[in-house]
C-alpha cells in the first residue's frame, strides 16, 4: 500500500492583525515587516471564540467534508501544536471527543514545531505502508497571538506569528499515480536555544511564580538571523536529499510548498535549487508563520485555487525550532 493525500482543509480567526494594526502598539512599521518578512497580516483569535481545539475542528470538519468521509471512516489522529490547550493531555484526545467518533480511535501528539507536519505525514505514512492504518487525519493548530510579548521588546518575533489551523487526510492507496515518494527528517540540538520558550519549564518549582517581576522565558526567544541562515541552507538540502533518494532532480518538481516563516527565506530556497517561483505558492502574507499548520493551509489553498493538479510532482519542505527539518516529495 502507499499513501495518498485524500483531501485538506483550514480555518483562521476572523480577526485580522494587519502591520499597520502592530503600528499602533509596538515600534514597527509596515515597511520593516514586509521587507523582512514579506507579511502583511496575521490572524489573531478573540479570547473566548477560538481555541486550539475549535480551530482544529473546523478544519478536520472541512477536510471529512471534502473527503466525503464520515468521522468513524478515520483510523487515527495526530495533532501538532507548540502550545496545546492544556499542558497535558495532549489536544489529540480533544479533538477525537469533538469531531464526535463512536469510536476508541488512537491520538497521537507531536511536537516538533515548524516541521512538524512534515514529522507527521512521515509518522501516517509508515503506518498506512505498514498496514496498521488505512485513513489518518493530521492536523495542526496553532494560537501564538496569547504568548508572544506584543510590545517593542517582543517585535523580532511577535510580528512574524499568526493563528490558524489545517488539517490533511492520507490514505492506503494501491493506485501507484498518487503516492508519497520520499521524506527526510533531522534535528540538530544544538539549535535549541537559538528559537524557544523556556517556561513553564518542569526544572521549576513552582512552575509559574505567582510573585515578583513578570518572567521574561515565559515569552519566546529567537536568535532570527540564525534561523534564517539554518532555514534557507536545511530546507535547500532537504528538497535535495528526497529528490536524489528517488532519482529525480529539483527541475522535475511541478510544485512546492514550503514553510510559510518568511517570504525572502522560500525564494532563497528556490533560486538556491533553480525552481522559479511561479512553481510555489505561499501564504505568509495574509497569515504570517502559523507553526505546523502553514503546510496544511498553504496546500489547501493551493489546491483550491487549481496550482496544484492530481499527477504533479509536489515537495513539501519545513524548517523550524530544534532545529528541526525535513521534506517530502510526492506525486499528489
Ligand atoms: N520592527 C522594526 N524593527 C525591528 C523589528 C520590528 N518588528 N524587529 C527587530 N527590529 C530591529 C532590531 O531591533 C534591529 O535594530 P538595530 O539594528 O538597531 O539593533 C534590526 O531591526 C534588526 O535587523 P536585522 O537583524 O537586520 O533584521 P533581519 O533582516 O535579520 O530580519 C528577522 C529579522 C525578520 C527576524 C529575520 O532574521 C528572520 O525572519 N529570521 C527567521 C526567523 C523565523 O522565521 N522564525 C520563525 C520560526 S523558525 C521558522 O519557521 C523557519
Amino acid at each position: 500500500m502507499n499513501t495518498k493525500i485524500l483531501s485538506s482543509g483550514m480555518y483562521v480567526p476572523n480577526q485580522v492583525v494587519t502591520n499597520f494594526d502592530l503600528e499602533k502598539i509596538m515600534e514597527t512599521n509596515d515597511e520593516w515587516i514586509q521587507q523582512r518578512s514579506g507579511i502583511k497580516e496575521r490572524r489573531w483569535v478573540e479570547p473566548g471564540i477560538d481555541t486550539t481545539l475549535s480551530m482544529a475542528t473546523v478544519a478536520s470538519k472541512q477536510a471529512l467534508d471534502r473527503a466525503h468521509l464520515n468521522v468513524d471512516e478515520i483510523d487515527m489522529i495526530i495533532f501538532g501544536a507548540l502550545v496545546t490547550d492544556y499542558v497535558f493531555p495532549g489536544t489529540g484526545v480533544l479533538l477525537q471527543e469533538s469531531l464526535g467518533f463512536s469510536k476508541t480511535v488512537p491520538a497521537l501528539d507531536i511536537r516538533n514545531q515548524c516541521s512538524g507536519f512534515i514529522y507527521a505525514l512521515s509518522v501516517a505514512d509508515a503506518w498506512i505502508r505498514s498496514g496498521m492504518y488505512k485513513k489518518i487525519l493530521i492536523v495542526g493548530s496553532e494560537i501564538h497571538s496569547t504568548s508572544i510579548d506584543k510590545t517593542t521588546r517582543g517585535r523580532d518575533i511577535s510580528v512574524l506569528f499568526g493563528d490558524g489551523a489545517g488539517a490533511m487526510i492520507v490514505e492506503a492507496c494501491a493506485d501507484e499515480k498518487s503516492k508519497i515518494l520520499s521524506t527526510v527528517l533531522h534535528s540538530e540540538g544544538k539549535g535549541s536555544s537559538v528559537l524557544c520558550l523556556k517556561k513553564p519549564s518542569s526544572n521549576d518549582s513552582p512552575r509559574i511564580q505567582i510573585s515578583g517581576d513578570f518572567d521574561l522565558e515565559l515569552y519566546p526567544q529567537m536568535e532570527g538571523r540564525l534561523v534564517f541562515k539554518n532555514a534557507v541552507t536545511r530546507m535547500s538540502e532537504a528538497i535535495l536529499e528526497v529528490c536524489s533518494n528517488t532519482n529525480t532532480s529539483p527541475d522535475d518538481i511541478d510544485f512546492v510548498i514550503a514553510h510559510q516563516a518568511n517570504l525572502r527565506i522560500n525564494q532563497m530556497v528556490l533560486d538556491n535549487l533553480k525552481i522559479p517561483h511561479s512553481k510555489t505558492h505561499n501564504t505568509l502574507q495574509k497569515y504570517g508563520n502559523t507553526t505546523m499548520a502553514t503546510i496544511p493551509i498553504t496546500f489547501d489553498e493551493a489546491v483550491l485555487e487549481g496550482k496544484i493538479q492530481r499527477g504533479d510532482l509536489v515537495a513539501l519542505v519545513a524548517f523550524g525550532a530544534g532545529f528541526t527539518w525535513g521534506a517530502t516529495l510526492l506525486r499528489y
